[in-house]
């Protein structure tokens, strides 16, 4: 059996994704940085982890955690700068970890040089034609352009004052006002984003994350949305030939670079669309990360997933939480398991235990899957959504722009607790001149860095753990070693990788015995009497010794 080329790496890595702002903060301001990021590649590398996604890190005012980017060459002074992010790379690579960074194609900062040069000039200019500005509708153009809404709330468009002084134009943003949208059927548009492309695998990133990756082509008429019919502006056609030019770009470049697309689509086939060969690498998988605890559904993600990757030959990818939505400890403890934007749930019930034994299990299920792994940062800690921010403290222009409807995403975003009783918890340095940006739970004591590594049954040793088989246990780790479902009882999830391990995943509400096997590899919780799964458990088995 032969092992992926290692110019492949996307394909089946274990990649962990790291908020910067609230990784580690070294310079003592309350906010993560990127010496923060590189004095702790030690936890990554310990971790067992082969490649870093870190979340935006450029140059921007911050209405959206550094999604609205004012220099997309450049590293904001609150994260550090180009040299610190040259060092960075550089010693991720010398410890074996390759780094993923974020572009943001579909919109920049309000602030970014284009969209100022456009605020300056005249409507139906070419500054103004690289982002979408329209006339109003109704008397005196007092109305939106269209009826699109933006998907923080309130509507997709922004009126600008002209230079003269008047209301004049509306502009696009399907995120805040602070974001316009990039137009995208303009040549130097598509240009500029091959050229900062370019830029950054210079500089030796190994791949980008592209963010909204589905929306950035938009209907030039800009007609109005059907209410309850899909985004009008999501996945349109044209957006495959902008990928087929990143593409050739990125394969241009020696020693693998991968585009990951942030692809948010139910339609699992028009998913696949964006894998071609000539297109993306990997796309993020989130009908498995949207889906219930249930056996029933996930399987069903399962098999849908890897039947629609196989036939454009690009590898699945399995994510259980990010930085935009609740934590999977969080969900799989309250009574609705599944995640949907439209509800967070936040107040509701939830068993802390129980989600901690879920995600436990959860961890086993998806690094036992064929293909790549996404580890968002704390879920090794087993870190729960924070729900009790203050208002006063929360920064997510979801939880503003809704006026509180929507808690947000805060509460997935709170600083990592790395050591000691109290916050915070080693996430600042101990004469930091600020507190952590968000408060951080007192009860994290438990969940430390530290605290992991001194209890051989904590979350964190299930990971590394798990992370060192995966990497040792070809028939895990390869997804050239296909899956293949073990008949089991109602509500077992159980499958063989080749003819070596298995995973069994019991979602039954009672202890399961199980299948025929060699020795147990891994186990997320103690077996009963030394035999049984009990419930809301996950097993590593070898089937047979080699
Ligand atoms: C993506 C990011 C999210 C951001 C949004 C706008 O969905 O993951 O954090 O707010 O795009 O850039």
């Amino acid at each position: 059996m032969s092992l992926p080329d290692p110019a492949q790496w996307w394909r089946d890595a274990a990649i962990y994704q790291v908020y910067v702002r609230s990784f580690a903060d070294a310079d003592g301001d309350g906010i993560g940085d990127l010496r923060g990021v590189h004095d702790r590649l030690g936890h990554l590398a310990g971790l067992g982890v082969d490649a870093v996604w870190l979340n935006p890190w450029y140059p921007s005012p911050m209405a959206d955690a550094g999604y609205d980017i004012a220099d997309y060459r450049d590293i904001d002074p609150v994260f550090g700068t180009l040299a610190d992010a040259d060092a960075l790379i550089a010693d991720a690579h010398e410890r074996g970890i390759r780094v993923v960074i974020d572009l943001v194609p579909n919109h920049c900062s309000d602030r970014h040089p284009w969209f100022r040069a456009a605020l300056a000039a005249e409507p139906r200019s070419p500054a103004r034609s690289r982002f979408w500005f329209r006339p109003g509708r109704g008397p005196g153009g007092d109305l939106p352009p269209n009826n699109w809404v933006s998907h923080f709330g309130g509507p997709a468009w922004t009126r600008v004052t002209e230079p003269d002084g008047r209301p004049g134009q509306w502009y696009l943003h399907l995120f805040a006002p602070e974001q316009p949208d990039f137009n995208w059927d303009n040549r130097e548009v598509r240009e500029e984003f091959l050229d900062v492309l370019r830029f950054w695998l210079d500089r030796g990133v190994d791949g980008v994350r592209i963010d909204s990756a589905a929306i950035l082509v938009k209907d030039p008429f800009l007609a109005d949305a059907d209410p309850g019919a899909p985004h009008p502006y999501t996945d349109r056609d044209g957006v495959h030939e902008i990928y087929r030019e990143w593409r050739r770009v990125a394969d241009s470049y020696p020693g693998g670079r991968a585009l990951i697309g942030e692809v948010w689509l139910p339609d699992a086939r028009r998913f696949a669309l964006y894998l071609r060969p000539d297109e993306l690498h990997a796309a993020f998988n989130f009908e498995f990360l949207t889906s219930p605890w249930d056996a029933q559904a996930l399987r069903a993600v399962i098999d849908e997933t890897l039947a629609a990757h196989a036939p454009v030959g690009a590898p699945a990818t399995w994510v259980l939480s990010n930085h935009d939505v609740t934590r999977h400890v969080s969900r799989y403890g309250r009574a609705e398991t599944g995640f949907d934007f439209a509800d967070r749930r936040h107040g509701e019930p939830f068993d802390l235990d129980l989600g901690t034994r879920r995600a436990r299990a959860a961890a086993l299920l998806s690094l036992a899957l064929p293909g790549a792994v996404y580890i968002y940062q704390g879920e090794e800690l087993g870190l729960w959504e924070v729900e009790d921010i203050p208002g006063a403290l929360r920064q997510d222009p979801m939880w503003r722009r809704t006026g509180g409807a929507d808690p947000g995403r805060d509460g997935c975003r709170v600083p990592l607790p790395w050591s000691g009783l109290e916050p915070p918890f080693g996430f600042s340095p101990a004469d930091a001149r600020s507190e952590p940006w968000l408060p951080q739970p007192a009860a994290w004591k438990d969940h430390t860095v530290e605290a992991g590594e001194a209890d051989p049954s904590s979350m964190l040793e299930l990971y590394r753990a798990a992370l060192r088989l995966r990497r040792s246990e070809p028939g895990l780790r390869s997804e050239r070693e296909p899956l293949h479902w073990i008949d089991a009882a109602h509500g077992v999830l159980a499958f063989r990788r080749g003819d070596d391990v298995a995973c069994v995943v019991n979602l039954s509400g009672a202890p399961v015995a199980l299948p025929a096997h060699e020795s147990v590899l891994l186990a997320s919780a103690p077996l009963e009497d030394g035999r049984l799964l009990p419930a809301d458990a996950g097993v590593w088995l070898r089937l047979r010794r080699h």
